[in-house]
C-alpha cells in the first residue's frame, strides 16, 4: 500500500486527509494519506523516507512550505518562483518538491467565474501563501497587485522578489481596488478582526479570503454587509489537493458537491 502524508505544525485542523481519502476510496487505489505533526528537525529524515519509497508523496503546510526547499533535489518551475513547495513525490531517484497552490489559488478563482484580467487587487498578508497568489494573479494578468502586511520588512523580502508588486504601507487603501485578499491568519478565531475600512473601500467589490474554515470569517461578513461579493478559499483547497492527487495516482477526481459539502462536515 502506497502511503502519502501531509505534513505541518499544527496539523491537527489539516483537511486533507478526508478530500485524498475519499478521492483514494471513489477511484479504488490502494494507498493511504494521513497527517502528520513535524517540527524543522524532522524535515531530513521525512524526505529520506521518500528517497527510500517508504512513502510515496507528501503534502506540505504551515510553516514548512518554504524551509522544506533546501532538502529535496529538484524544484519545478512554480516551487523555484515562489520557493514554496507544498507537493512532493519521487521520480527517477529524485525528490522532487512542487508548488500546487498557484494553480489552486487561479482554477478556485476561475469556478467563481471571476475574471482577474486589468483588475486592481489588494493582498492582505506577507505569508506563506502569498508568493503563490501574487504569481497566480500576474499569470491571469492582474493590472496592479497591492500589498499591505502588519510587518512591513514581510512584505519588502515579497517586494525584492516580485518587483512589480507595490507595497502599501500605514494602513492605507490603495485607489480603484476591485479585489481585497485575505491572506492573513486573521480570521482562523472567529473573533478575529482585520482592521480595515469597509466603507472607504466601497461597495461591489469581490472579497476573498483564503481561509475557509471558519467558512464565513468576519472579514467576509462585513464586506457582504457593505454590499460586496464574497469567496472563502475553499475552492482553492480542494484545487490545490486535486493537482496533488492527478500527480500522484495519474487520476483526475471528480470535484462535484458531494466533495464540497464533504469538508463542511
Ligand atoms: P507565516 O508568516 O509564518 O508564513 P502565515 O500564517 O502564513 O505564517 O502568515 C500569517 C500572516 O498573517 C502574516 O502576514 C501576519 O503578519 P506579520 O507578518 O506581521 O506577522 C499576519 N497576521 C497574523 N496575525 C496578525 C495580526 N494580529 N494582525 C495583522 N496581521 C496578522
Amino acid at each position: 500500500m502506497k502511503k502519502y502524508l501531509v505534513i505541518g505544525n499544527p496539523i491537527e485542523h489539516s483537511l486533507s486527509p478526508k478530500l485524498h481519502n475519499y478521492w483514494i476510496k471513489q477511484n479504488n487505489i490502494n494507498a493511504s494519506y494521513e497527517k502528520k505533526l513535524i517540527s524543522e528537525d524532522d524535515i531530513a529524515n521525512i524526505i529520506s523516507k521518500v528517497k527510500s519509497e517508504e512513502i510515496t508523496g507528501i503534502n506540505v503546510t504551515v510553516p514548512f512550505k518554504n524551509k522544506i526547499v533546501p532538502f529535496v533535489d529538484i524544484l519545478t518551475k512554480e516551487a523555484d518562483q515562489t520557493k514554496s513547495i507544498n507537493t512532493i513525490y519521487y521520480e527517477k531517484g529524485k525528490t522532487i518538491g512542487h508548488n500546487t497552490d498557484i494553480a489552486g489559488f487561479e482554477l478556485g478563482i476561475r469556478s467563481y467565474g471571476y475574471n482577474i484580467e486589468k483588475k486592481n487587487i489588494f493582498i492582505l498578508g506577507a505569508g506563506g501563501v502569498v508568493p503563490s497568489i501574487i504569481v497566480a494573479l500576474k499569470k491571469m494578468k492582474a493590472s496592479n497587485i497591492f500589498l499591505y502586511n502588519r510587518t512591513l520588512d514581510k512584505a519588502k523580502v515579497l517586494k525584492d522578489n516580485f518587483n512589480y508588486i507595490k507595497i502599501i504601507e500605514n494602513n492605507e487603501i490603495p485607489e480603484h481596488i476591485d479585489m481585497i485578499i485575505n491572506a492573513t491568519s486573521l480570521g482562523i478565531n472567529k473573533d478575529d478582526k482585520i482592521d480595515l475600512d469597509y466603507e472607504k473601500i466601497g461597495s461591489n467589490k469581490f472579497y476573498y479570503d483564503i481561509i475557509y474554515n471558519p467558512p464565513q470569517t468576519n472579514f467576509l461578513k462585513q464586506a457582504k454587509i457593505f454590499g460586496n461579493n464574497t469567496e472563502n478559499g475553499k475552492m482553492m483547497f480542494i484545487y490545490q489537493a486535486h493537482q496533488a492527487f492527478s500527480i500522484w495516482h495519474k487520476v483526475f477526481p471528480k470535484i462535484d458537491e458531494k466533495v464540497i459539502e464533504l469538508l463542511d462536515k
